[in-house]
């Protein structure tokens, strides 16, 4: 079968949604969700199960953390596009229980075409990694969150690193917690200022441009 390079977003998204999953089970393809041209495009790792249940990223309790923090960071979740490094949920079956499973580097390989294009469409200023899985994904190798927290350079443009909030889930005492959330929305805050900054720099590129285009 041949298929066609998509054109637009909306294209790459329907040939998403018909795609199948490539670890069977989850009931949809969850697609990225926010403007075109944001500041700040947020990667996640996979949906999770309530992603995957009402087919938007980021409405379970991992996006409850995002949202808090997004609060916390001044950040609009509104003004903001949010994806994933894998767009269908993988999970185990523990009675009712749908249970979270790590995708494989292969898994996050088989995707990566998908996630460089729609981020290829939506042209955000700064490109935030989400945990491990999403810098793997940007940065096509193996990424250490915790030496590499900061700016970046991937190859679809600038970025940032920093946790995934399901981590801030897993630190076990409450005054760890607290210190962790703080840490992310401090990350939060540098990527915002990084991501104004750049477009403050690309927008003098862009007058400078057009006042030598005027002149010539
Ligand atoms: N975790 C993710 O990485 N993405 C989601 O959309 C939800 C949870």
């Amino acid at each position: 079968m041949t298929v066609t390079e998509p054109k637009s977003l909306a294209a790459l998204n329907r040939l998403i949604a018909a795609s199948e999953p490539l670890v069977p089970g989850s009931k949809r393809a969850v697609l990225g969700e926010g403007p075109m041209h944001p500041a700040m495009a947020f990667v996640g790792e996979q949906p999770g199960d309530q992603e995957d249940i009402e087919g938007r990223p980021f409405v379970g309790p991992a996006g409850q953390i995002l949202n808090r923090a997004f609060a916390a960071a001044g950040i609009s979740r509104k003004k903001t596009y949010l994806t994933n490094a894998v767009k269908h949920f993988k999970f185990e079956e523990r009675g009712k229980r749908r249970i979270h499973r790590k995708p494989t580097v292969g898994e996050v390989k088989h995707y990566r075409w998908w996630l460089l294009k729609e981020l290829e469409f939506v042209q955000p200023t700064l490109i935030i990694a989400l945990g491990a899985t999403a810098a793997l994904a940007l940065a096509n190798r193996p990424i250490s969150v915790m030496k590499q927290r900061g700016p970046i350079t991937f190859e679809a443009g600038p970025g940032y690193v920093t946790v995934h909030p399901s981590y801030l889930l897993r630190v076990p005492d409450r005054a760890a917690k607290n210190e962790a959330f703080a840490a992310f929305v401090e990350d939060l805050r540098s990527a915002s200022s990084l991501a104004a900054s750049l477009a403050a720099s690309q927008s003098t590129k862009v007058k400078r441009h057009q006042r030598l285009t005027l002149r010539d």
